[in-house]
């Protein structure tokens, strides 16, 4: 039995999609079951959440394998951001270790250190380190910056240019990023589950191109037909604003500062595609994928 969390994001669909179809047993923990669409038909669901470590237990009887997929970039009434991928993955490496689980896969970002500017990326270094120090055989995926057709980042910068003349870029738009379609890094996570592997634990997977954001954003705009001028917009002055949008709209928020604070973070590996390449994916081009 494999325990798979984060099963309803954009990499957790993917491979999920992968594990059933290879015939896998899976156990999904997930907070709304109804969120996995047609596949909760095909797993067994363990009701949990990471802002509630004690639900970890029972998810994990009789498991012999973790992909710990779930993962926070806001925070939740439950949990802070610090909690729902630091200790939360902290606590879930200890249910691991005494549930007798062979080997735990970890999905960690580019960029995680404990000094980082951002919450988000100093969380995922915590949890990298309780990962990679744990008695438990563990691989560590650290993913540039991933997307796919429709998702809410996509889907954010669209809206804008729906509505807007010109689209706001925080800062000046010049962090670096490797972006890599969610689809080839649920395969190369895939890959990693079925092959023996080459005994290494940590695989950086980044796309083939090193794009600035406002590389990134030009090439959304114009895939999605609304090429539009960027206008930098000074860090201080993005940070009050979504701070303000945040106090008023709450969890309805379409952004918040940390969220907008990490497209100001390069998340680049200096070996490109090559691990992804090792794990038999040749990652596609953003431009290809979303068919500019
Ligand atoms: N997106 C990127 O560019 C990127 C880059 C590097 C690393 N990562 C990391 O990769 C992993 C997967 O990211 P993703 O983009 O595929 O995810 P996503 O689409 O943002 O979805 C997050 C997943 O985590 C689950 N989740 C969130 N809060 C939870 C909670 N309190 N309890 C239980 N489950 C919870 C969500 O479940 P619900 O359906 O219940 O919301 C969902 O399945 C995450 O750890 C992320 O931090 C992402």
């Amino acid at each position: 039995m494999l325990l798979l969390t984060g099963a309803t994001g954009l990499v957790g669909r993917a491979l999920l999609r992968r594990l059933t179809t290879a015939g896998e047993p899976v156990r999904c923990l997930v907070r709304d079951p109804r969120r996995l669409g047609s596949e909760r038909v095909r797993v067994q669901i363990a009701l949990g959440d990471l802002a509630d470590p004690p639900s970890f237990r029972n998810a994990m009887r009789g498991v012999r394998t973790v992909v710990h997929l779930a993962g926070a970039i806001r925070d939740q009434p439950l949990g802070s951001i610090e909690e729902l991928n630091g200790i939360a993955t902290w606590r879930m490496v200890q249910a691991a270790e005494r549930a007798g689980v062979e080997h735990f896969v970890f999905t960690s970002a580019l960029g995680a250190v404990s000094h980082d500017r951002t919450r988000y990326l100093r969380a995922k270094a915590l949890a990298e380190r309780a990962v990679l120090a744990s008695d438990v055989r563990h691989t560590v995926f650290a993913p540039s910056l991933y997307y796919a057709p429709g998702d809410p980042f996509l889907t954010l910068l669209e809206r804008m240019a729906m509505v807007l003349p010109a689209v706001p870029v925080s800062g000046r738009g010049l962090a670096l990023y490797q972006p890599i379609w969610a689809e080839d890094v649920a395969e190369a996570i895939a890959a990693g589950l079925a092959g023996p592997g080459d005994g290494r634990r940590r695989y950086e997977l980044a796309g083939p191109q090193t794009l600035s954001y406002r590389q990134i954003a030009e090439i959304v705009l114009r895939a999605a037909g609304r090429p539009r001028p960027l206008v930098n917009v000074p860090t201080p002055l993005v940070s009050r604003a979504l701070r303000v949008l945040e106090t008023f709209m709450q969890s309805r928020t379409p952004a918040t500062w940390d969220e907008a604070e990490l497209l100001e973070v390069s998340m680049t590996s200096p070996h490109g595609s090559a691990d992804a390449e090792s794990l038999g994916v040749t990652p596609r081009a953003m431009a290809e994928v979303l068919g500019v």
